[in-house]
């Protein structure tokens, strides 16, 4: 296969990893893989610390992606894992950063959202993955609290991020941003409020695709199903809710997280680009 010439686009994305094995994208060619990945990326990160298949979820994103030749920028509260990850990237020899913030407050937006485009000069892919659900109460019992605190990081908080950065996109021709849905939002789950946010990040991924197609910004989403994260312990931890999710899932196990990194390679590239306001569901077949 001859050598492709492509254009290494000045690209600074917002992103959020990309595992490193299982994606089959990253088995391409190089010629080929230059082809459809731009060469930086500015990467988010929102995940925590513990044991890699708990919450390196989105490091190994983040350091797939940097292995695909990106530059990453990676966020979310806690700076120590944050460089913890940037390090790693450094050390793949690509330009990383790591910001802390907490992306439920405007004002801490406003602050990553320049610090980014300053450092990588362009803003081309962001991947909202920050998502929070701090109760397992019922429809009934729900406090308002919990509804706040969640619908302000998993819709309000991703929207306004979106915002941010489709301003930076707008401004230099175009951009790709995705969104961290899930299945919940298809199909209510045991988690009420979390669900009615995630039919909102699905409704904000067609908004969002619609009005900003005009200034060659995609919008998609991804909606995994239940993945072996920190995060969703209390539900693949539970024999009862575990075995009733394998009985609705044709492929009869829970994802690990690094299954979900080839659908976001997928929007992050070249690849899917006639696909916008597209919601993909990574899920087993439990919504089928
Ligand atoms: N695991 C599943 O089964 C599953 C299924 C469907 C969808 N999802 C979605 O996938 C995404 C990632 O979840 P995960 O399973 O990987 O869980 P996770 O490891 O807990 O990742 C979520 C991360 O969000 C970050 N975060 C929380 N509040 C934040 C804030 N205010 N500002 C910035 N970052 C914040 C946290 O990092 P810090 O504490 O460092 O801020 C946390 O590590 C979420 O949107 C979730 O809804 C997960």
């Amino acid at each position: 296969m001859p050598t492709t010439q492509v254009a290494y686009r000045p690209i600074c994305n917002i992103y959020f990893g990309v595992g490193p094995d299982r994606s089959g994208l990253m088995n391409l060619v190089p010629e080929v893989r230059n082809e459809y990945f731009p060469r930086y990326f500015f990467s988010i990160r929102q995940g925590g610390p513990g044991d890699w298949w708990q919450s390196r979820y989105w490091e190994a994103i983040a350091v797939g992606l940097a292995k695909l030749g990106a530059d990453v920028a990676v966020t979310s509260r806690k700076l120590p894992d944050l460089e913890e990850v940037a390090k790693e990237i450094n050390g793949l020899g690509r330009r990383s950063m790591a910001v802390a913030t907490h992306v439920g407050r405007t004002e801490e937006i406003n602050n990553l959202v320049p610090k980014v485009k300053d450092e990588f000069g362009r803003i081309d892919i962001l991947v909202n993955n920050a998502g929070t659900n701090p109760t397992m109460a019922s429809a009934i019992d729900i406090e308002e609290r919990a509804w706040d605190a969640i619908m302000n990081l998993n819709l309000r908080g991703l929207f306004f991020l979106s915002q941010a950065v489709a301003r930076v996109m707008k401004e230099q021709g175009g951009g790709k941003i995705i969104n961290v849905a899930s299945v919940a939002g298809i199909t209510p789950d045991i988690l009420p409020v979390y669900s009615i946010s995630k039919a909102g990040v699905i409704m904000a991924t067609k908004v969002m695709a619609q009005q900003w197609a005009q200034y060659n910004i995609r919008v998609n989403a991804i909606a995994p199903g239940l993945t072996k994260t920190r995060f969703s312990e209390a539900l693949w931890g539970n024999p009862a809710i575990e075995k009733a999710v394998m009985e609705r899932t044709p492929l009869r196990r829970v994802a690990e997280p690094d299954e979900m990194v080839g659908a976001v390679i997928f929007l992050a590239s070249d690849a899917s680009s006639y696909v916008t306001g597209h919601i993909l569901v990574v899920d087993g077949g439990a919504v089928i």
